[in-house]
């Protein structure tokens, strides 16, 4: 730090003013997502200005053309990925730059194009990227027009044609967000900023930034650096100015450590965020103003006491989650993703593996914004394959650039607090596994020292386990295998230890398989055949589990008994495209979700519920529509009481309380139809009641939205839910009407979706089967601000509904 004396205290009164000025005309950050045009297939001439593109599909990015595809078993990607087309296509945007910004650098940042992403500005090449989750940013400004007569023509090649390249629904297309950054030639450079905490307690944090600053002019230049640190409240808590020389086309780093007293802390409970904002001044002119996220938290793997944040013994309770968003498929939507994350909070989650790839910006600022813990991952393989078109075949090219990009990009997020450098990977069972893990934690040190290295291993003897004994990662991450986690203290003296992956039990909302007491494991090894169930469901008991895995009810057992399992990860939050082990085709999205395609939770979210908040919870399933007489199990999650007493028609069927470790209790009654209630009690007093009555003829649809009022921005996303209900408002739960939908005002249909797994009706369309009982539909703002009305309409006899959303 250079705190420059000579500068007199009027100027550093004047730029500490200046320093939190939210003055942006240093820097403009332009939404580019809008006015492209779109073609699936290869025209490799369009590069050229005057290629024709006039007809064109015009669309607003993210987009994802696969998902606008019809599900075929002929597609090359075959149900492991959604049976969705995949292939080539081209995009292109025409676009006019102010003559203003001719003496300016002009950078397009992409978040992610799937994949194989080839660049053209006016004809000529600034780029390729073969890897189709991380974040690029090319240069354009030497190929750049500037004013009004003559037009940038910017092309993208995509090709996703070779197949298969994952073992999961991928998208393709620019799928993520596009900005056009326009800055001053003396600028923060791409990801130029670096904010750890080394050290933090009570009274005081200190805070070390790294700053990267660009001078691309011909001429050196002195510049007046400040940085700031900003509260919630944008109210400035410490600030440093220094004055800094850099020679013509260089970059300089520039390093500070600043204090901030009495932090809030950043938690999961309270993710406080400050801010860092750097001001780059030339003379008394502004030319950059750049901000960096700051949560301020410490946090430590032990591998006796586990995982600790901010000093307090805190479990992992995360979930592993894919990068689709169901029905709008790849596409990134930080409402989609808002409304996933919430929903998993409430479930009492407090942390996300993102399997098996760089995420969204969107995902990591929400789980920043809202409190979880990320384990970030980099690959699903490495130099050898698991289908034969994966990343391998750009693994020797591209594994360091892309693995120091994703450091970079997300070292800043508070959120991020393990580095995984693979899934599952196929090195860990040779030695070829050794040299390849210590090169890949060296480029993660020399970029992060502050998070472990960590990979999500399955190999749990050491022996045979070769990423373990390169002794090169921090802590050790071990999918499945719950039973032997007992033993890993003595097999793995002194390591750190987190179960990276976990449970794989399938089910289907609203499915339920009598008896609920029988386990099934399906198939029971690989390429075994297995029974299944005719209509391709799973049971949303937890009994029915993929070979190598187990219920979630075993698995949480276990690790909530091991102090040193530091958490888990449950494989996953939410049903993803493709993957629908235990079936293929027609299944075409898979069955491991806590919470179905659709965002409609499972009945096992209710167990984690009761785990892992401190809400009261009572949830009783499953539907009360059976055959007379038939025997029905009845199950109850439940917390904060001793018992839970079930009346069947008001007739006590008993008390039941969980013994030992239990995590449900249950009955298994002979079918009448009525009134099931069960009533929660605590020291004889009474804590939740719950009813479920048996529905009558279907009568009538209801819809429910989780917003009443969306944002007029063009991105705002509602999710009503759609359900059957008998003349008494019961949810008639076996109910699979066609529904259709209808809407007028400021909003458009983007996807509706009914959680079944093999449902082969398109996502776009504005027609819907209920699945048991439910459906969803995404309905998207434009821009105007005009209320947007839904109306849901079935068969003959059927009611109506209609649903208004405000758009502000
Ligand atoms: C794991 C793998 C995941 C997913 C899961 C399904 O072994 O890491 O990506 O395939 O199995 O159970």
């Amino acid at each position: 730090m250079k705190v420059v004396h000579k500068i007199g205290y009027v100027i550093i009164l004047l730029f500490s003013i200046m320093g939190i000025a939210q003055n942006t005309t240093a820097r403009i950050t332009n939404d580019f997502n809008s006015d492209w045009q779109f073609k699936l297939g290869d025209y490799p001439t369009a590069i050229e200005s005057n290629f024709d593109s006039s007809d064109w599909r015009k669309l607003q990015l993210p987009h994802d053309w696969s998902i606008e595809g019809e599900f075929s078993s002929k597609h090359p990607t075959k149900a492991a990925q959604a049976a969705l087309p995949a292939g080539k296509g081209w995009y292109r945007k025409i676009f006019s730059l102010p003559l203003q910004w001719k003496a300016k650098s002009i950078v397009i940042e992409f978040d992610g194009v799937f994949k194989n992403s080839e660049v053209w500005i006016n004809g000529h090449l600034v780029g390729k990227r073969p890897n189709g989750y991380i974040s690029f940013m090319y240069d354009l400004s030497q190929y750049l027009y500037f004013g009004k007569e003559k037009n940038n023509v910017i092309a993208v090649k995509v090709d996703n044609d070779a197949q298969p390249n994952s073992r999961w629904y991928t998208g393709s297309g620019i799928y993520r967000n596009v900005r056009l950054v326009v800055e001053n030639k003396l600028h923060v450079a791409h990801w130029g900023t670096y904010v750890t905490t080394p050290k933090v307690t009570k009274e005081k944090a200190s805070v070390h930034f790294e700053t990267t600053l660009i001078n691309t002019l011909k001429v050196p230049r002195t510049v007046t650096l400040v940085t700031a640190i900003v509260d919630a409240t944008n109210k400035q808590v410490a600030q440093v100015i220094s004055i800094e020389k850099i020679v013509a086309n260089a970059s300089l780093k520039k390093v500070h450590t600043l204090e901030v007293k009495q932090p809030h802390l950043w938690g999961v409970t309270s993710p406080y965020l400050y801010k860092v904002i750097t001001n780059v001044y030339d003379k008394s002119k502004l030319v950059d103003h750049y901000e960096t996220p700051l949560g301020i938290r410490y946090f430590n793997f032990d591998a006796e006491k586990g995982f600790s944040l901010n000093g307090v013994p805190t479990k992992i309770l995360g979930v592993c989650l894919h990068h689709d968003n169901g029905a709008l498929g790849a596409l990134e939507n930080k409402y989609a993703v808002k409304r996933k994350l919430r929903l998993l909070k409430n479930m009492g989650a407090n942390a996300i593996r993102m399997a098996h790839n760089p995420p969204s910006l969107e995902l990591l600022q929400l789980c920043d914004e809202m409190g979880f813990i990320v384990q970030d991952e980099a690959f699903d393989v490495w130099k050898k394959k698991k289908v034969a078109n994966d990343y391998h075949k750009d693994w020797d090219e591209w594994h360091k650039k892309d693995l120091e990009d994703f450091i970079k990009r997300d070292r800043n997020h508070p959120s991020v607090m393990m580095w995984s450098i693979g899934n599952e990977i196929r090195e860990q069972f040779d030695s070829t596994g050794i040299a390849i893990t210590k090169e890949l934690a060296q480029i993660v040190k020399s970029l992060d020292t502050t998070r472990p290295v960590t990979s999500a291993l399955t190999e749990n003897m050491p022996s045979k386990n070769f990423i373990y004994q390169s002794k090169a990662l921090d802590l050790l991450g071990f999918n499945y295998k719950h039973a032997d986690y007992k033993d890993f203290p003595n097999r793995f003296k002194g390591q750190k230890i987190i179960a990276s992956e976990s449970v794989s039990a399938i089910a289907t909302r609203g499915q339920y398989d009598q008896p609920s007491d029988v386990m099934k494991v399906w198939p029971t090894a690989y390429n075994l055949p297995f029974e299944g169930n005719k209509d391709l469901t799973a049971s949303a008991y937890d009994q029915t589990i993929a070979y190598w895995g187990a219920t979630h009810e075993a698995t949480w057992k276990t690790i909530k008994k091991q102090d040193f399992m530091s958490g888990l990860f449950v494989w996953t939050g939410f049903d993803y495209l493709g993957e629908p082990d235990p079936y293929t085709f027609p299944a075409r999205s898979s069955y491991f979700g806590i919470i179905d395609l659709a965002g409609l939770p499972k009945d096992i979210y209710y167990m984690y519920q009761s785990e892992w908040t401190t809400q009261p919870v009572l949830h009783i399933f499953p539907h009360w529509n059976w055959q007379q007489g038939q025997e029905v199990d009845v199950w109850a999650y439940y917390n904060q009481a001793d018992e839970v007493e079930l009346f069947l028609n008001g007739k006590s069927m008993g008390k039941k309380s969980k013994q030992n470790d239990d995590l449900h209790v249950f009955w298994r009654l002979q079918y009448e139809p009525g009134v099931l209630k069960a009533v929660s009690r605590k020291n004889g007093k009474v804590v939740l009641e719950k009813e479920i009555h048996t529905a009558g003829n279907a009568a009538t649809l209801e819809l429910i939205s989780d917003k009443r009022v969306i944002k007029k921005d063009g991105y705002d996303l509602a999710y009503i839910t759609v359900s059957m209900k008998d003349s008494d408002r019961n949810l008639v739960p076996n109910a699979n009407h066609s529904i259709n939908f209808e809407i007028t005002g400021g909003g458009k249909i983007v996807g509706v979706d009914n959680g079944y797994q093999a449902n082969l009706e398109s996502f776009k369309a504005s027609s819907c089967k209920l699945y048991n009982g439910k459906c969803i539909v995404i309905v998207q703002s434009n821009k105007t601000k005009e209320a947007i009305t839904l109306t849901a309409s079935s068969e003959e006899g059927i009611k109506i509904a209609t649903i208004t959303i405000k758009a502000e």
